[in-house]
């Protein structure tokens, strides 16, 4: 490719202006943000302005037919992914979505599908698996040094962070609260650095104590009397490898830290937490700590890692060197966090089907490139396990 990746950008806001299109500059000259997509398309101009985007839109309908686009990040709100990726990838545009995939299971396999159809790239972004600690512990993982990977824990919580200026309460463009905002992230952490193995079972607890009253915010007032998703999570899920990862995570708990994130994982060599990274391990009849001076260089800024190894995708056609989230992994993500919702509304633990982009064409009956996906598709297996 001769030109500079021609990149457009959907949702003009917080997640787009702070980090996507900043991080495609970084990538100069190998890509070039060329045209950015609002509803409010005074968002959309100004955010050209800003930036020295040649074009903007009032929709991405609109960008996706004008614009000669090879690439699409979309940052719009999740109720939305769904419909934009797929849109982008229907226009031939290879797609970068903001966390989580979607809000439910039949969303992220319709996007699946439509990469597949589509024969373009859809990834995920989840940047804290391109964080400096994550990739540095990814190579002593790959290098044997925790051994097999059997158990991991993960939490990501505030003790009075409910984002007070997005509709966060509203559950249908969230599709939930902290588990689906910021628990994903360290979901997918750990999955990726245990090797992204099939969930079997998962068992879910919401909790909803604190956000529904009125009551002291560290990210903003927020609006308490129609606060409706959950402000704690927690889960466990079960491997079909045997291995087992517990989740924790929370917009408000009564905890001693404002805010805490981590993601440990124990393997029969050794064992680690990852921030900050510290390896654990016993050689030679002594129990060893060790703690990294320096760490993988290139991943000073994850969101630039993310961006970077998506331009060269999209650029070399080949996926072979990329950390970047794929569709399976999405679909596995989706499908956790469905089922750990489903589990605590339920009261029953929840048996996973097997996550397949391949099975999910097959029983759409193998759907060619172009054509209507069908909405319903299959969602985990609901059992009660003894
Ligand atoms: N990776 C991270 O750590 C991280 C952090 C923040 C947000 N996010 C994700 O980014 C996404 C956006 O979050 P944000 O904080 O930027 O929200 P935001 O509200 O600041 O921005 C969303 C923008 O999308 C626009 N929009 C809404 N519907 C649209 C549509 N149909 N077509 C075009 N534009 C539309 C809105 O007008 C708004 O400008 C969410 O999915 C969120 O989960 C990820």
């Amino acid at each position: 490719m001769d030109r500079p990746l021609q990149v457009g950008v959907i949702g003009c806001g917080e997640i787009a202006s702070k980090r996507h299109i900043p991080a495609y500059a970084e990538c100069a000259p190998r890509a070039q943000v060329v045209a950015v997509a609002d509803v409010r398309r005074d968002r959309a101009e100004q955010c050209a302005r800003v930036f020295g985007i040649p074009r903007s839109y009032g929709s991405y309908a609109d960008m996706l037919a004008d614009a000669d686009l090879d690439a699409v990040s979309v940052c719009v709100p999740n109720c939305h992914h769904a419909d934009a990726a797929i849109a982008a990838m229907r226009a031939g545009c290879h797609v970068l979505c903001e966390k989580p995939p979607a809000t439910s299971v039949a969303e992220a396999e319709r996007m699946a599908v439509t990469a597949r159809v589509t024969g373009t790239f859809l990834r995920f972004g989840f940047q804290y698996r391109h964080s400096a600690e994550a990739q540095t512990l990814k190579r002593f993982i790959d290098g044997g040094e925790l051994g097999d990977i059997y158990a991991a824990r993960a939490h990501a919580l505030r003790r009075r962070g409910i984002p007070g200026w997005i509709a966060f309460a509203e559950q249908a463009g969230q599709g939930g609260g902290p588990l689906i905002d910021i628990g994903v992230h360290v979901l997918d952490t750990a999955l990726y650095l245990m090797g992204y193995p099939e969930p079997s079972v998962v068992l879910g607890a919401t909790h909803l104590r604190i956000g529904n009253r009125d009551g002291v915010g560290l990210w903003g007032e927020w609006d308490w009397q129609t606060y409706a998703v959950e402000d704690m999570a927690v889960g466990v899920v079960r491997f079909v490898n045997g291995a087992s990862l517990m989740l924790e995570t929370s917009f408000a708990a009564n905890i001693e830290p404002t805010e805490t994130t981590q993601v440990s994982l124990m393997g029969n060599h050794g064992g680690a937490d990852l921030f900050p990274l510290r390896i654990y391990q016993e050689r030679h009849g002594t129990l060893l700590d060790t703690t990294p001076v320096s760490q993988q260089p290139g991943s000073a800024d994850p969101y630039v890692a993310q961006a970077s190894q998506f331009v060269d995708m999209c650029r070399t056609g080949s996926a072979d060197d990329s950390a970047l989230a794929t569709p399976r992994e999405g679909l596995v993500i989706q499908r956790v966090v469905e089922g750990l919702y489903r589990s605590a509304q339920t009261d029953c633990a929840v048996a996973m089907a097997p996550t397949s982009e391949e099975e999910t064409l097959n029983a759409q009956g193998g759907a060619g490139p172009g054509e209507e996906m069908a909405a319903g598709v299959p969602s985990p297996r609901l059992a009660g396990v003894a």
